[in-house]
C-alpha cells in the first residue's frame, strides 16, 4: 500500500506514530462515486469527493490573491500559465477590492462612500476578474474566490504614528507619519495600495462607511450591512454563474468575531454561522451551479450549542471498506479526546525521543535545559484557543449549514496557537507536529458530515522571508529592513529546508488523512508590469522584496511566497510531489 511507503520514506520517526491514525479516518468509505452527473462544475460525491466530469478530483493548489489586480492582461495570461505549467490546478484568489474614495491608480471593484455602493465594471475593475477566469479556463486551471475580508486595517490611513520603539501613537508627529497607502515616495511601510492580502477593503470598510459603532460584528448583524453585501455578491456571482473554471465561492477570507476593528461582546461564534447560513443560501439562489464554502480558519467551539452541526442525525455511510482498510468510527471531538490524544502524542514523542538516544529517561529537555522529571505532568489542562471558541467561529456548524459544500480550514502555525508546545520537541518539530495534528482534526471533523474538506492555505515564514513578512492582522512588517522596531525583535522564520520538510509532511499528511485539496500560501511571480500606485509598484521592493537577478515586477510578498518561479526549486519540487501523489492514488482518467 503507498500510504506505508510515504509514511516510512518521508516523516521522522517520532511523527509517523500519528499520521499511522490518520490514515484511516476516510479511506472506510471506499471509492464509491455516487453517480454525479458528469457536470463540468466542481460538486461533490456522497462520500466527500470533489467531482468534476464525472471523476474525482484532487488538487494541490496555490493562491495569488493579488491576480485580479495585476496590470496587464499579459500578466494574468504569464502568472496562470506558470502555475499551470507547474501542475497547479486550482488559484485561490480575491473577488473583492472594496474602496472608500476612487484611487487615482490601480483597480477597484466596489465604491463604499456616503450610504451607497457602486460596482466597477470598467477596464481597471471587474474585466480584471473576466480576464482571470477566461484565462484560467484556457489553461484548465480552476479558481477558488474570496468575496470579502475579515480583516482591513489602515493605520497608515489614520494619522497614527509608529515610534522607534514600535509605540503606535495617535496624531501627526513627524514626517514619518503614513496617512495614505497609495505610493508616498521614499517612506517606510509603504507598500502600494492592494500590496498586502489585507488592503482590499472587506468587512471593516463596509462597517467604516455603513455602520453606527465601528465595531467589527456590525458586518454580520446590521441588516444594511448584510444586505449590502449581499448585494455585491450577486454583483460577482450572477458574473461568473456560468463558467466552469470557477472552483466555487468562498464567502470570505478568515471570517469571525475579531478583527482590526474591535467587535462588541454580543458577538460569538453563532453569530457568525447564522451569517454564514445566510449569505450561502443567497448565493445558491443566485448561482446554482458553484459550491459555496466558508473560508474560515477551521477553529472549534467544542461545547458550543450547534445551529446546524448534528452528528447523530448525519447518514452513515453505506459503502463497504475499501480492500486492507480497516473500518474505524469516526469519534466526536471533545476536551477529553484532544487532551487524551496530545497526551498520548507527547508520550509518545518522548519514548521515540528517549529510543534515539535524544532524551535521557530519567528526564526532560525544556527550553534547552535537562529536567529530571521522569513524570512530566501536562500543565496546561486547557484545550485552547483555537478550540475553545475565543477565534468567535465554529467551523464545525459552518460547514454542516446546507448550503456550504465543503468544509476548509487553514495551517498558519506562525500567526496562531494550534496547542501547547510538547517540551519532547524542538520548536521546529513542534510547528510540524502541531499541523499534522490539526490536518489529523480536520479531517476526522469533516468524516462525520461525509463533505469534502481541503486545507485552503497553509504556509511558513522562511528567514529568507522574514522581511516582508507581515501579519494579517498587520500593515507594518515587524521584521522588515524598514521596521522601526527591528532592533528588539528575535530572529524569526524557519530555513528553507525546514520549511520544505515540513510542507512535505503536512502535503503527506494531507493526503493521507483525506483532504481533497491543498492549497499553498502564496505563489510568486517574476516580470510583471511597474506602474507606479499599483500592486506591482517601483517601490513595491521596499518591504523586503527582492528581485531575482534581472528581474524586475515580483509579485506580492506578504512573507510567505515562494520568491520567483525557479527560484524555490526544491518547495516546487515538494509540492509537485504532493500533485504526483494525489494523481496516483485515483484510478486514471480517461
Ligand atoms: C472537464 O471537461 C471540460 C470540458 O470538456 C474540460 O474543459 C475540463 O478541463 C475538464 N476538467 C477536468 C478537471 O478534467
Ligand atoms: C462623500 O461625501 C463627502 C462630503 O460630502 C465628500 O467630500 C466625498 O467626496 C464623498 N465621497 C465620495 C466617494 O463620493
Ligand atoms: C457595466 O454595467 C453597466 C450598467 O449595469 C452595463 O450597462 C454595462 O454593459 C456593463 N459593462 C460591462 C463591460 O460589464
Ligand atoms: C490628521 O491630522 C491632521 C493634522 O494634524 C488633521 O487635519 C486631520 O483631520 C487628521 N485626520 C484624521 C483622519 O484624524
Ligand atoms: C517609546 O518611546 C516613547 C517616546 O520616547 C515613550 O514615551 C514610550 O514610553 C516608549 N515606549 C516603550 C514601550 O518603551
Ligand atoms: C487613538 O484615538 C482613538 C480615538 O480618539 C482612541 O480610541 C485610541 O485608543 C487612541 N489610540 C492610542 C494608541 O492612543
Ligand atoms: C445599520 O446601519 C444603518 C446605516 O447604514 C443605520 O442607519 C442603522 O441604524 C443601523 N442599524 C442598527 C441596528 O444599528
Ligand atoms: C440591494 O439591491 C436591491 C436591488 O437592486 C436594492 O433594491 C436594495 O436597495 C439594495 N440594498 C442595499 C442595502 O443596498
Ligand atoms: C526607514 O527606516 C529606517 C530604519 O528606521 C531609517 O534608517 C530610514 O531613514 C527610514 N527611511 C525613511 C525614508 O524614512
Ligand atoms: C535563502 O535563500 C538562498 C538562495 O535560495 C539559499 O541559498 C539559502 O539557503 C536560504 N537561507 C536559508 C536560511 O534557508
Ligand atoms: C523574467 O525575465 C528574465 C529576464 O528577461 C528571464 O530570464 C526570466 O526567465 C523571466 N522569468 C519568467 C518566469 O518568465
Ligand atoms: C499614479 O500614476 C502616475 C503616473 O504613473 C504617478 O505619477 C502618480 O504618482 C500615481 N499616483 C499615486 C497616488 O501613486
Amino acid at each position: 500500500m503507498y500510504c506505508a511507503k510515504v509514511v516510512l520514506r518521508l516523516l521522522p520517526l517520532f511523527l509517523g506514530a500519528l499520521l499511522a491514525s490518520a490514515a484511516s479516518s476516510r479511506k472506510y468509505l471506499g471509492r464509491r462515486n455516487n453517480g454525479a452527473a458528469s457536470s463540468p462544475f466542481v460538486s461533490t460525491s456522497l462520500d466527500g469527493k470533489f467531482i468534476v466530469n464525472g471523476s474525482e478530483f484532487q488538487f494541490i493548489g496555490t493562491t495569488a490573491y493579488w491576480l485580479p489586480s495585476l496590470n496587464s492582461d499579459q500578466d494574468i495570461v504569464d502568472t496562470i500559465s506558470n502555475m499551470s505549467a507547474a501542475g497547479f490546478k486550482v488559484v485561490r484568489t480575491w473577488g473583492f477590492n472594496d474602496v472608500e474614495a476612487i484611487p487615482e491608480n490601480g483597480t477597484w471593484f466596489q465604491l463604499v462612500a456616503n450610504g451607497t455602493t457602486t460596482i466597477n465594471n470598467g477596464t481597471n475593475g471587474l474585466q480584471r476578474l473576466d480576464k482571470v477566469i477566461e484565462v484560467a479556463e484556457q489553461h484548465g486551471m480552476y479558481v477558488l474566490i474570496s468575496l470579502t475580508n475579515n480583516w482591513n486595517p489602515r493605520p497608515l490611513f489614520d494619522n497614527i504614528t509608529i515610534l522607534a520603539n514600535g509605540t503606535v501613537v495617535n496624531g501627526t508627529t513627524n514626517s514619518s507619519t503614513l496617512q495614505s497607502r497609495d505610493v508616498t515616495p521614499g517612506t517606510n511601510n509603504t507598500l502600494p495600495r492592494n500590496f498586502l492580502s489585507n488592503d482590499y477593503g472587506g468587512m471593516d470598510l463596509y462597517v467604516r462607511q455603513l455602520g453606527v459603532n465601528s465595531q467589527h460584528d456590525e458586518f454580520y448583524t446590521n441588516r444594511t450591512i448584510v444586505e449590502t453585501f449581499k448585494n455585491f455578491t450577486t454583483a460577482i456571482v450572477s458574473r461568473y454563474a456560468n463558467r466552469p473554471s470557477v472552483f466555487a465561492w468562498e464567502v470570505a477570507n478568515d471570517p469571525q468575531c475579531n478583527s482590526s476593528l474591535a467587535t462588541s461582546p454580543t458577538c460569538t461564534a453563532q453569530v457568525v454561522t447564522k451569517w454564514h447560513a445566510e449569505v450561502a443560501a443567497h448565493i445558491k439562489t443566485v448561482d446554482p451551479n458553484h459550491l459555496v464554502s466558508s473560508g474560515n480558519q477551521g477553529f472549534f467551539c467544542m461545547g458550543c450549542e450547534k445551529l446546524f452541526f448534528k452528528p447523530q442525525a448525519a447518514p452513515r455511510p453505506q459503502a463497504s471498506p475499501a480492500p486492507g482498510v480497516r473500518r474505524r468510527s469516526i469519534l466526536m471531538l471533545t476536551k477529553d479526546r484532544v487532551l487524551k490524544q496530545r497526551q498520548q502524542l507527547w508520550k509518545q514523542n518522548r519514548q521515540l525521543k528517549q529510543l534515539a538516544g535524544i532524551i535521557p529517561t530519567n528526564g526532560v529537555r525544556i527550553r534547552g535545559n535537562w529536567v529530571a522529571t521522569p513524570t512530566r505532568r501536562q500543565g496546561d489542562l486547557a484545550v485552547g484557543s483555537a478550540f475553545d471558541g475565543s477565534h468567535g467561529v465554529d467551523s464545525q456548524d459552518i460547514m454542516a449549514i446546507p448550503q456550504i459544500g465543503f468544509s476548509s480550514f487553514q495551517l498558519f502555525p506562525d500567526q496562531f496557537v494550534y496547542g501547547p508546545d510538547d517540551p519532547s520537541l524542538t520548536p521546529f518539530e513542534n510547528k510540524v507536529q502541531h499541523g499534522l495534528t490539526w490536518i489529523q482534526q480536520q479531517a476526522n471533523s469533516a468524516a462525520i458530515l461525509n463533505k469534502p474538506i481541503a486545507l485552503t492555505g497553509f504556509g511558513l515564514v522562511t528567514q529568507n522571508n522574514t522581511n516582508a513578512f507581515v501579519p494579517f492582522n498587520s500593515s507594518v512588517a515587524p521584521f522588515g529592513s524598514g521596521s522601526l522596531s527591528t532592533s528588539s525583535q528575535q530572529p524569526f522564520g524557519v530555513t528553507d529546508a525546514e520549511r520544505d520538510q515540513a510542507y512535505n509532511q503536512w502535503v503527506n499528511a494531507g493526503i493521507i488523512g483525506g483532504l481533497q485539496g491543498i492549497i499553498q500560501y502564496q505563489w510568486s511571480q517574476p516580470n510583471l508590469t511597474v506602474q507606479a500606485g499599483t500592486t506591482i509598484s517601483p517601490l513595491a521592493t521596499e518591504n523586503g522584496q527582492v528581485p531575482n537577478q534581472g528581474e524586475t515586477g515580483q509579485s506580492p510578498n506578504d512573507g510567505y511566497s515562494m520568491q520567483g518561479v525557479g527560484r524555490e526549486d526544491s518547495l516546487q519540487s515538494v509540492l509537485s510531489g504532493g500533485i504526483a501523489q494525489f494523481g496516483a492514488d485515483r484510478p486514471p482518467r480517461r
